[in-house]
């Protein structure tokens, strides 16, 4: 289930820019150096399911990161009507009913769901003002083996917790990871960047790269250069 047919397939491209003209853009540029996009809330909410569709259409693999949580019901009736777009991915938070409802809405669909355990920019602190008794790790890992159980796809988790994340939910899974950021670049607000080829090496199944290819001064060349570091590492 893990086994990657398109080594480009390991390197997903956000498209984190504010309209589809520009994320257009940016995928004519890199041509057929990117198989693989993210759409996020600000271009999901500017036209970006319509872009979605368009990529699919055109052969591209998008993983929609909405990052769903509602009533079980209401995540099934969500997922069930994005089901028609045939994504690769689609994020939900790991809340047990939440998996439930996203995993009966794709019902016998294509989509491969994620689950998002902790939110990375939460610190114990944060989840104790929030409410849990829980420290960051143990909500990863608890969450990672309730993602199991509920028969989600992968988890969507920084590299720093790759390893504990692996440890629960086995092989079968996938584990997608940002923060990645290629040796000399900028980490700009990243904390804990691993290069592609420390990821590759930490267990990491896809990695989401957005800067240091939508920001670089040629976005194929960059694409190029962390594919080959891909190809490399794998
Ligand atoms: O530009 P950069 O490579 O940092 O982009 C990483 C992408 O992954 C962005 O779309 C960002 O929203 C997302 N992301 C992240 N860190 C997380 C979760 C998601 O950077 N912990």
């Amino acid at each position: 289930m893990r086994a990657i047919n398109d080594l480009r397939d390991r390197m997903i491209v956000a498209l984190d820019v504010p309209t589809v003209r520009e994320a257009y853009h940016l995928v004519t540029r890199l041509g057929d150096g990117a198989s693989f996009y993210k759409i996020g809330y600000r271009l999901a909410f500017a036209g970006g399911l319509s872009l979605a569709e368009e990529l699919t259409r055109e052969g591209k693999k998008v993983f929609l990161d909405l990052k769903l949580h509602d009533i079980g019901n209401t995540v099934r009736e969500g997922v069930e009507s994005l089901g028609r777009m045939d994504l690769a991915f689609l994020t939900v938070h790991a809340y047990p009913q939440t998996m439930r409802g996203a995993v009966e809405g794709r019902g016998a669909g294509r989509t491969r769901l994620l689950a998002v355990t902790a939110l990375t920019s939460y610190d114990d602190d944060d989840l104790h003002d929030a409410g849990y008794r829980l420290a960051v790790q143990e909500l990863v890992a608890l969450r990672a083996q309730q993602a199991r159980t509920a028969g989600i796809d992968g988890i969507v988790c920084s590299a720093a917790e790759a390893g504990i994340v692996r440890a629960a939910i086995g092989e079968g899974m996938c584990i997608v990871t940002p923060g990645i950021r290629p040796a000399g670049a900028d980490s700009g607000d990243q904390k804990r960047t691993l290069t592609p080829a420390e990821a590759i090496r930490a267990g990491v199944d896809h990695m989401v790269i957005g800067r240091p290819i939508i920001r670089a001064v040629d976005p194929r060349a960059a694409a190029g250069a962390i594919m080959d570091e891909i190809a490399q590492a794998s």
